[in-house]
């Protein structure tokens, strides 16, 4: 029987074990997945799409109107000037951030990543051979250790990898602490992917800050985004990319032998959620009320401490105060029937438990009680 090559030997697989549906009792608090229904005009719209008999092959980047109406968003939301020709559309966010790890860098090339950070960047860039270096973010707020990242770098590193925020800290790095990073970039001639999936969802009062739109950024960064998380579409499977041309055309070499394009009856959906600014923020008024309610809640249990979370919708929980470890904390936690993550599956997050408030409120209330009757 043949051997399945070597390139998945040890490969993690990140908090999948504990991503499995538990029983019908348990509440779960693991998945990054909004507790939200697809908005219905999306929904309508990708209907109509098939319908119209939007069932064939089309332009590999994302059809003509879709870039555009990307680059309209980056250029409202974001200020963030591209050219509609520099971006493509991705099944999902995910597959944008493969291409842009096989774009950056090569086989023994070695890839910054701010630890703990997002579970599959890592196996990602170890199945195509790059070595990820783990640069350990500041304990206290999960900010970058600015002087941590300039002692990682070797004469094989190509790529710093920026989250912000961030999932699983929360953290929302600021516009000074990025521009530091781009400015350790150009002098040592970097790439930076910067995963901007939750630029959305900030809770601080400074803003999402894109490496690209800063002092040296434009020509060395990759922005990498998606529908998944603002518009509840994670099961649609649509990410974009964006960036200088050089990258951005071998992304397209990577699309069209690989994925060659989303399915095309989505395209019209997609633009059509680009403008559903209501959902969006009626979403974040939700995830707001249900980010304090697990602060509240959480913060009366002792030996927890709780860094309140700057984005994103995880609450990044440190457990050492109460004796045990992440793993016990979280097989405890199941036993008392609440399904979180303990983060010592991931490189840097040992002592913490990522707990997700993208479920519904009646489920964190529920969730929260159960864990109070365990710990009180
Ligand atoms: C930080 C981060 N990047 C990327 C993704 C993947 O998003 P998508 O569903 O668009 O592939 C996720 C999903 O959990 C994420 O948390």
């Amino acid at each position: 029987m043949p051997d399945v090559s070597s390139r998945f030997d040890g490969l993690g697989v990140g908090f999948a074990p504990y991503l499995q549906p538990p029983g019908p009792d348990v509440v779960r608090l693991t998945v990054g997945e909004p507790g939200f229904e697809t908005p219905r005009q999306i929904i309508d719209e990708a209907i109509r799409g098939l319908e119209n008999g939007d069932t064939k092959y089309t332009r590999g980047a994302g059809s003509i109107e879709l870039c555009n109406a990307v680059s309209e968003y980056l250029g409202f939301h974001h200020s963030i000037e591209v050219d509609s020709e520099n971006i493509i559309v991705t099944p999902g966010a995910k597959q944008a951030l493969l291409y842009s790890f096989m774009i950056t860098t090569m086989p023994g090339d070695e890839a910054i990543l701010l630890s703990p950070s997002w579970a599959s960047y890592e196996p990602m860039l170890e199945f195509i051979g790059s070595v990820p270096v783990n640069v350990p973010v500041r304990r206290d707020n999960f900010h970058p250790d600015i002087k941590a990242i300039r002692s990682a770098i070797t004469n094989k590193t190509k790529m710093i990898l920026i989250n912000s925020p961030c999932n699983p800290t929360g953290a929302v790095f600021t516009p000074n602490e990025i521009q530091e990073i781009v400015d350790i970039a150009n002098e040592y001639d970097l790439w930076i992917v910067s995963d901007e999936i939750y630029s959305r969802m900030i809770w601080v009062d400074w803003p999402h800050v894109s490496p690209y739109n800063l002092s040296g950024g434009e020509e060395r960064t990759i922005i990498v985004n998606g529908w998944s998380k603002s518009w509840a579409m994670t099961g649609m499977r649509l990410g974009f990319m964006a960036g200088p041309e050089r990258a951005i055309n071998a992304a397209k070499k990577c699309q069209a032998n690989s994925a060659s394009h989303v399915p095309t009856y989505i395209m019209n959906a997609a633009i059509t959620a680009l403008g559903c600014n209501d959902a969006v923020n009626s979403f974040n008024n939700e995830y707001k009320k249900r980010r304090q309610m697990m602060i509240d809640g959480l913060s009366e249990i002792p030996g927890l401490r709780i860094p309140e979370p700057e984005g994103a919708f995880y609450v990044f929980a440190d457990v050492t105060g109460t004796g045990m470890s992440d793993i016990e904390f979280a097989d405890g936690a199941l036993k008392a029937g609440v399904q979180l993550i303990p983060a010592s599956l991931i490189s840097g997050g040992k002592g913490f438990v990522r707990i997700s408030y993208a479920a519904s409120e009646d489920m964190i209330i529920e969730g929260i009680a159960r864990l109070k009757k365990w710990l009180l």
